[in-house]
């Protein structure tokens, strides 16, 4: 007699809460970036489906230390860090990508109460947190497609809420903006909330500038992106083989800075405009500020949080912050 065949297991269901439609789209933010004089894009449009991809494949390059430093240092603090937790904490994570280094929390948080990720590059977002929801049953995920530095009010759940900001993407923001993101974050964590944050260290120039130009050009790949994006979303004709890439530490600014320059004189097409490009001009696309321990630690005070505990690696290449609101 023929077994019946196994019944699929359900998919756990994720609430999906969309909030980066109202915000500032990505045709308003290229057209007003390529028109002004020192032309510019934000970063965050960096990340659509393709953009988190190529960022996956930034993570093993062997120039790009901080991810695997990053990794090793959650390794062997997670337990620490999920005693300071307590249990039933709601687990908040800013710009969570693929959502992997969350595991290293959540295989050690006691009884998580939720996981919500935070992150603008909308499909991505959805499959990690499916990908979360399938590997721990019982647990709930609140995934909000939202611009982390944007206004917005976190679901209700029960027990202390831990951010965690990995992959040094806090060195995206200006020291400015930073602090101010800070600051919002630990209003909406709420008392007793924690901040776990991922930032990278100052160091040998030569270092910084490989990790932010691979060999095997995938970071270049990954800046490009934004004319990518411009030419399939904007109906635009970039050609990206007449832009060349740069990656430049900035020692005034204390930040790696990512640009695009023109490679001829040129035009482009992009939303019904045309932007003109004198040789040699250029598109400032990230920025990768880096800080020393005592810098951030004291950022972070400026923003209203106490330091509860600071890691970092032997060879000082990373930091992780753990705060309290
Ligand atoms: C540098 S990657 C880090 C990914 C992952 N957290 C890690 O540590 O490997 C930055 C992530 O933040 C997201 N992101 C960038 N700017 C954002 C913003 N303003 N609001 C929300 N997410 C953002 C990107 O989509 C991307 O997934």
């Amino acid at each position: 007699m023929l077994k019946p065949a196994p019944r699929p297991a359900a998919t756990p269901a994720v609430e999906f809460i969309d909030l980066a439609a109202r915000d500032e789209s990505f045709e308003e933010a290229f057209l007003a970036g390529m028109s002004r004089r020192d032309k510019a894009v934000p970063c965050r449009f960096l990340y659509d489906a393709r953009g988190s991809a190529l960022f996956d494949e930034i993570c093993t390059l062997p120039e790009y230390y901080p991810t695997r430093t990053e990794t090793r240092l959650l390794k062997a603090r997670a337990g620490e860090i999920a005693a300071a937790a307590g249990p039933h904490a709601a687990l908040v994570e800013l710009g969570s990508g693929s959502s992997v280094k969350t595991r290293i929390l959540l295989d050690r948080l006691d009884r998580p109460g939720a996981y919500m990720p935070v992150d603008v590059s909308r499909q991505h977002l959805r499959a990690a947190a499916a990908r979360i929801a399938a590997d721990y049953p019982g647990l709930r995920v609140v995934a909000l497609c939202a611009d982390y530095a944007a206004p917005f009010d976190l679901p209700h759940t029960e027990g202390r809420r831990i951010g965690f900001f990995p992959g040094s993407t806090i060195g995206n923001l200006s020291r400015a903006e930073a602090k101010a993101l800070l600051g919002a974050w630990r209003v909406r964590l709420g008392p007793g909330g924690l901040m776990l944050v991922g930032v990278d260290l100052k160091k040998n120039p030569a270092m910084l500038e490989a990790a932010y130009d691979d060999a095997a050009g995938v970071t270049e790949a990954f800046i490009k992106n934004i004319l990518a994006r411009a030419n399939a979303e904007l109906r635009g004709d970039f050609d990206l083989a007449r832009f060349d890439y740069e990656a430049r530490w900035n020692p005034e600014a204390g930040r790696v800075e990512m640009h695009l320059v023109a490679r001829g004189a040129q035009r482009a097409r992009a939303g019904g405009r045309v932007f003109s490009f004198a040789d040699g001009e250029r598109i400032h696309v990230e920025n990768s500020h880096k800080y020393g321990l005592e810098e951030f630690a004291a950022l972070a005070r400026a923003a209203g949080f106490s330091s509860k505990a600071r890691y970092t690696d032997e060879g000082r290449l990373f930091s992780l912050h753990l705060l309290e609101a």
